[in-house]
């Protein structure tokens, strides 16, 4: 199999946001996945454990998507700050119906992104809140002027501002409000009209987009908000069966294994056809596509709280992954971010823990192979491979980019039984190392367990220069990533010193 490379042909930038990450009050998200309290027996600095901000410090997680999702609806954000103790219950009964003590709130989230070195992306509530509401929030964290929002933070131990960029109005209003895209863009022009900029800090306006590919929402917004808005959302999950019955986790066949990344694949269809109404009012794609939700989402492993949506991940997830991330930098004109769902223990997770265990999925270990894709320059890459009996994709799904004269290639092997030899020809690059990584044995079954956390992880791949190409092969459903180094540029000679001279000169 030929995989090509033309790292000359310069496709524009990928940003670093589409590795993004959601996180909301779901199960065991927040409480038990990544905050355990400071009086927790698990190490952790500030109440959020330690072994969970290590990883995600490792994928260098460029921003978090907080509080929600359907739980940004129904959130009250001054519930969530001040003391503890004085914070009052609420039910969270969007998801499972269990009580939700407020004990990670602003000020939890905010200290949360600073240890991770994420940027953070606050949904703000427009089904059930205010104007008023959310525009004190944003007071509350970015203004520094005195004010009733600035001494009302100052009084809850926080000096300065934190100057959050994203906002998010509102989550799927198709679905919670049951908003008309009309009530739904004029709602828009209200909330940002109060949403304001303090200080150096412009805001990111973030409309809530179409569900899927319901083009007239887009159309909608763009003509009645567009000149208010930066960004669009779109929410894309990968169910292999029905909304009933999605599918398991972890048994599948082949077939199905096919279907599940069939279905990945159309997130590309509709973000074209939503890029192409965006064009219609914006030509110059000032406006962003975010695609702030996107993932697998199977049936709830079996004896969990059916509303904490809990599920395991295994190598068919890491090619969800791959295939995802591959669009979204094939997309970058328009997709400038995007947030897996959902951070730890929910959803496509990245980690996933019980009591003071924890393991990363094999979707974090393609989210640590592919971030060296993060503010790179795509380059066009091309592949020519048979087809698959029973599969309607390419057999291997690519993506190339440079970053500071590095060159980086990740592809993956759609296979679920049949090796792939590639021949990689590199053109426009003058590579003097190549080294590579790679994920998966062939199993497309392969998941880490808390009895064997590192059953699957990355591992060196073997491979060999010939005739000027770069030869490896790729086993069934695996992913890779490979790095070519440029000989190191000569050191050019130290100049004679003229400033010596001259200075000499200047003292007689
Ligand atoms: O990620 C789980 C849920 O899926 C989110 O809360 C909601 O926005 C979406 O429907």
């Amino acid at each position: 199999m030929k995989l090509i490379v033309d790292a000359s042909n310069l496709q524009g930038r990928i940003s670093r946001h589409v590795y993004g990450q959601f996180s909301e009050h779901l199960g065991h998200c927040i409480y038990d996945g990544l905050y355990v309290g400071e009086k927790s027996k698990i190490p952790n600095i500030d109440g959020m454990r330690k072994d969970v901000i290590d990883v995600l410090r490792r994928i260098r997680i460029p921003n978090l998507r907080w509080p929600g999702g359907c739980f940004a609806d129904c959130y009250h954000w001054r519930d969530g700050i001040g003391p503890r103790s004085k914070r009052p219950y609420i039910v969270n009964d969007t998801w499972g119906g269990v009580a939700e003590d407020n004990s990670f709130g602003t000020h939890e989230f905010l200290r949360f992104c600073e240890l991770i070195g994420a940027e953070p992306y606050i949904n703000g509530n427009v089904s059930s809140g205010t104007v008023q509401e959310m525009s004190q929030w944003i007071e509350y964290l970015n203004a520094k002027v005195q004010g009733p929002m600035t001494e009302l933070r100052k009084k809850n131990g926080r000096k300065e501002p934190w100057n959050v960029r994203f906002w998010g109005f509102g989550n799927e209003p198709w679905g919670d409000g049951h908003m008309r895209p009309e009530y739904y863009a004029d709602q828009f022009r209200r909330y940002t009209t109060y949403a304001r900029d303090y200080g150096d800090t412009k805001l990111v306006r973030i409309a809530a987009g179409a569900n899927g590919g319901d083009l007239n929402w887009t159309e909608v917004l763009m003509q009645s908000a567009g000149q208010w808005l930066d960004a669009v959302t779109l929410h894309y999950y990968t169910v292999p069966g029905v909304w009933e019955h999605k599918g398991s986790a972890t048994k599948f066949d082949v077939p199905e294994y096919y279907t599940t990344l069939e279905k990945a694949d159309n997130i590309e269809k509709i973000i074209k056809a939503q890029s192409v109404i965006m064009d219609k009012y914006d030509p110059e794609a000032r406006v962003g596509l975010f695609v702030d939700e996107w993932g697998t989402w199977f049936d709830v492993e079996e004896g969990t709280n059916p509303g904490f949506l809990h599920q395991q991940n295994t190598m068919r997830d890491a090619m969800v992954a791959a295939i995802s991330l591959n669009i979204f930098h094939r997309n970058n004109r328009r997709v400038r971010m995007a947030n897996i769902a959902q951070l730890v223990n929910v959803l496509q997770a990245m980690i996933l823990t019980e009591g003071e265990k924890m393991l990363v999925t094999p979707t974090c270990h393609v989210f640590d192979l592919y971030k060296v894709h993060q503010d790179a320059d795509r380059v066009e890459s091309f592949a020519q491979a048979a087809p698959i009996d029973g599969c309607k994709l390419d057999a291997i799904t690519h993506t190339a980019s440079v970053k500071d004269g590095v060159l980086h290639v990740s592809a993956a092997n759609i296979h679920a039984d049949k090796a792939l030899p590639v021949e990689l020809d590199v053109w426009g690059f003058d590579a003097a190392s190549v080294s590579g990584e790679i994920l998966g044995n062939g199993d497309i079954h392969a998941l880490n367990t808390f009895k064997k956390p590192n059953a699957v992880k990355i591992r060196k791949l073997d491979l060999a220069v010939k005739n000027g190409k770069v030869l490896f092969e790729l086993p069934p459903c695996s992913v890779a990533t490979i790095t070519l180094k440029p000989a190191a540029a000569k050191k050019a000679p130290a100049k004679k010193a003229p400033v010596k001279k001259a200075a000499k000169k200047a003292s007689k």
